[in-house]
């Protein structure tokens, strides 16, 4: 099976451009699970642009939700997810002045607080996931910190599907680290600006068993609604 995880960073983006509670993002993640979601990722980033504390506590506390936090790799943010017990986190780089995730985690920079980290989740049986690029190098270092999910940054096939341009090569090398990460026995995982067309695209690399979809997921629910854009994302999964 594979795994939808719809990231609903973006609701608190609206939500925040007018600084008062609607749309409130614990009811997207309801909604979302309703509809066939398999879990909901929210990102509590440095600066609070869209998820703050309080949406945290509350979508922890509703106990039919799994859910995947991301989060940087320090003591400030293991000590807040300890707090609030997600079910899964996701390691991801931050940059304050970045728009987005920008690319995959330093693994060798970081490697002393993402073992700690990874040590201190395991404890709680929190399921702990790097973000990395598609780099076989990555992954070994990923095995090698006790990790047992890695997800692969999409950005670069996703953003050349996009525009058209040839996106073979990177959709291998996409591949060979899927089919390298299983023989290592890690859960492999991918996301970043993922629509329809790349999703279907990469569905095609059967190692890849969860899918973690936010900015198409909400923009397009504006058009057609979440229960329509989840169905159909759910559809191309089941493939
Ligand atoms: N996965 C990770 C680790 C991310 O950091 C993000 C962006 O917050 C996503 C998935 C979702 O990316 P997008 O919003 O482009 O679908």
């Amino acid at each position: 099976m594979i795994n939808l995880g719809v990231n609903i960073d973006h609701v608190a983006t609206i939500r925040n451009a007018r600084g008062e509670d609607h749309p409130y993002p614990y009811l997207a993640a309801k909604d979302a699970i309703k509809y066939g979601a398999n879990s909901i990722t929210i990102h509590l980033r440095e600066d609070r642009r869209h998820i703050n504390d309080n949406d945290l506590r509350k979508i922890s506390s509703l106990k039919k939700i799994p859910l995947n936090l991301e989060m940087a790799a320090n003591h400030k943010m293991l000590k807040i997810a300890l707090k609030n017990k997600p079910n899964f986190v996701c390691l991801v780089p931050e940059k304050r002045k970045e728009v987005t995730t920008e690319g995959g985690l330093n693994l060798k920079k970081n490697k002393i607080i993402i073992k700690k980290i990874i040590r201190s989740l395991n404890k709680y049986k929190i399921r702990t996931s790097l973000f990395i690029n598609p780099s076989i190098k990555d992954i070994q270092f990923a095995k090698y910190l006790g990790s047992k999910c890695i997800e692969i940054h999409t950005g670069k096939i996703s953003s050349l599907v996009k525009k058209n341009k040839k996106y073979k090569k990177e959709f291998n090398k996409i591949k060979n680290c899927a089919v390298f990460a299983r023989s290592l026995n890690l859960e492999v995982h991918a996301g970043h600006g993922l629509d329809y067309k790349t999703t279907k695209i990469l569905k095609k690399i059967s190692q890849i068993t969860e899918y973690n979809i936010g900015h198409f997921i909400i923009g397009e629910s504006i058009h057609y609604g979440l229960k329509n854009t989840i169905k159909t994302f759910k559809k191309i999964l089941k493939k």
